[in-house]
C-alpha cells in the first residue's frame, strides 16, 4: 500500500511516500480501509527532528483517519462498518491514518453515527472530537444555555469546530484570533463576535482582571491560558486542551480561591469507551445541522503532505486539512 512515512537517522528527518505493508503493532487486530485521514497540529509536531512527540524512528504518521473495517477480529467491529480512528499511539508510535489502510486496537476505534460520512468524520477528527469533549466539560460543570464562552485558537482545528459546535447548541461562543483577516469566517461559523489574541482578559495590574467569560476552550495554553483563569466569571470553568504557544502554566490561587473557577483537563488521546461513544454520539445529533464544508481548508494527496504540515505548523491553515490517500 501508499504510505507517507517519515524516518529520522542521525538526527536526519526524511518524508516521503513509499510502498510498505500495513502493520500490525501495539494489539492493532482489526485492519481500516482508509477514505480520509486529515492533519493535525501534532502530526507537525511528530514530523520534526528530535520530536519529543515521536516514539519510533520511523513510522507512517497521521493521527486520525476515518474509512471502513476491512478485517476484524473483534466481535464489536463488522467488516465494512464505518469507524474513526484516533488515540493511543496512532501516528505517534504506531503507524497512523496517512496511509490505505490502517491496524488498529478496538479500544481506538468508533462506529460512526449515521448522520456523519467518513469524510466528515475527517472534517470532526481529533480535533472536533476535542471540540466536543471540551463543550461536554463545561456543560458537565454547569454551563447555562446562552453562555458567552471564549474560544482560543478559534481558526484551528479544534478552535473553529469549538465555535460551531457551541453556536449549534445554543451558547454564544467569542472567537479570539491572531488572524484578524478570518473575523467574517469565525462570524458565520457561529461566533458572536471576534477578539483579538491580546483581549482575552483586562486589569494587566491587578492579580485578578474583570469577571469576562461564562467559560472557556483553550487551545494555546501558556499566558492566554494564565490570562483566561484570572477573567473568569465567578464559578466559571475554561476546558484546557491545547499548547500551541506554550506547554507552560504560569498562574496563582487566587481565580480558584476567590472566584471558585474551574480549570478543566481534556484529553481526546486514552478517552475511554464511554466517553468516545458519547462523544461521537454528541457530534452525530449536531451533525445535520452543520454544514462542514466551509470548515475544510483543503484536500491533499499523500503527495502534498509536506508542504501541509509546514503550513499548519505555522498557523497558515484555517479549518481542517484532509488527507485522501489514493492516488492522485
Ligand atoms: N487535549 C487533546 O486531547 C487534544 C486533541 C487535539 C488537539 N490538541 C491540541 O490543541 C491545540 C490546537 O490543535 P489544532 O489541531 O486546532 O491546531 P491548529 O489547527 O494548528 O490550530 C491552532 C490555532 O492556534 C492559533 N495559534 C497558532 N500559533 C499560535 C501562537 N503561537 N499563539 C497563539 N495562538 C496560536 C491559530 O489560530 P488563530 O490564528 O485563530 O489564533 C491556529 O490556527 C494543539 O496544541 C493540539 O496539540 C489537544
Amino acid at each position: 500500500m501508499r504510505a507517507f512515512v517519515i524516518s529520522e537517522e542521525s538526527d536526519t528527518l526524511a518524508m516521503g511516500v513509499r510502498d510498505v505493508q500495513p502493520r500490525s503493532t501495539d494489539g492493532g487486530d482489526i485492519l481500516v480501509h482508509v477514505d480520509f485521514s486529515a492533519v493535525n497540529f501534532k502530526d507537525a509536531m511528530v514530523a520534526t527532528a528530535k520530536s519529543r512527540v515521536r516514539r519510533l524512528a520511523t513510522l507512517i504518521g497521521g493521527v486520525d483517519a476515518a474509512g471502513t473495517v476491512a478485517a476484524s477480529a473483534s466481535p464489536e467491529f463488522e467488516v465494512g462498518a464505518r469507524v474513526a480512528v484516533h488515540g493511543g499511539t496512532l501516528g505517534v508510535g504506531r503507524d497512523g491514518g496517512f496511509a490505505e489502510f490502517v491496524y488498529s486496537p478496538a479500544k481506538y476505534l468508533s462506529v460512526l453515527p449515521a448522520s456523519i460520512s467518513t469524510h466528515d468524520a475527517m472534517v470532526v477528527g481529533t480535533a472536533g472530537f476535542t471540540a466536543m469533549l471540551s463543550v461536554l466539560a463545561l456543560q458537565d460543570r454547569g454551563l447555562s444555555l446562552g453562555a458567552e464562552v471564549l474560544v482560543t485558537g478559534s481558526t484551528g482545528g479544534v478552535g473553529s469546530q469549538a465555535v460551531t459546535y457551541l453556536a449549534a447548541l445554543g451558547y454564544r461562543p467569542v472567537a479570539s484570533t491572531g488572524s484578524p483577516q478570518e473575523s467574517a469566517w469565525l462570524l458565520e461559523r457561529g461566533a458572536v463576535r471576534v477578539v483579538g489574541r491580546d483581549e482575552v482578559s483586562d486589569q494587566p495590574g491587578r492579580v485578578m482582571g474583570s469577571e469576562l467569560w461564562d467559560g472557556a476552550i483553550d487551545c494555546v495554553g501558556g499566558e492566554t491560558l494564565a490570562q483566561i483563569l484570572r477573567s473568569l466569571r465567578y464559578g466559571a470553568a475554561v476546558a484546557a486542551c491545547g499548547l500551541v504557544a506554550s506547554a507552560e502554566l504560569a498562574t496563582t490561587v487566587y481565580p480558584f480561591i476567590t472566584r471558585n473557577v474551574g480549570l478543566l483537563g481534556v484529553d481526546c488521546v486514552e478517552a475511554p469507551n464511554s466517553t468516545r461513544s458519547r462523544v461521537w454520539t454528541a457530534l452525530g445529533t449536531v451533525a445535520p445541522e452543520i454544514d462542514f464544508a466551509p470548515l475544510v481548508d483543503r484536500i491533499v494527496r499523500l503527495e502534498g503532505l509536506s508542504p501541509a504540515l509546514e503550513d499548519i505548523r505555522h498557523g497558515r491553515t484555517r479549518g481542517r486539512v484532509l488527507v485522501d490517500p489514493t492516488p492522485g
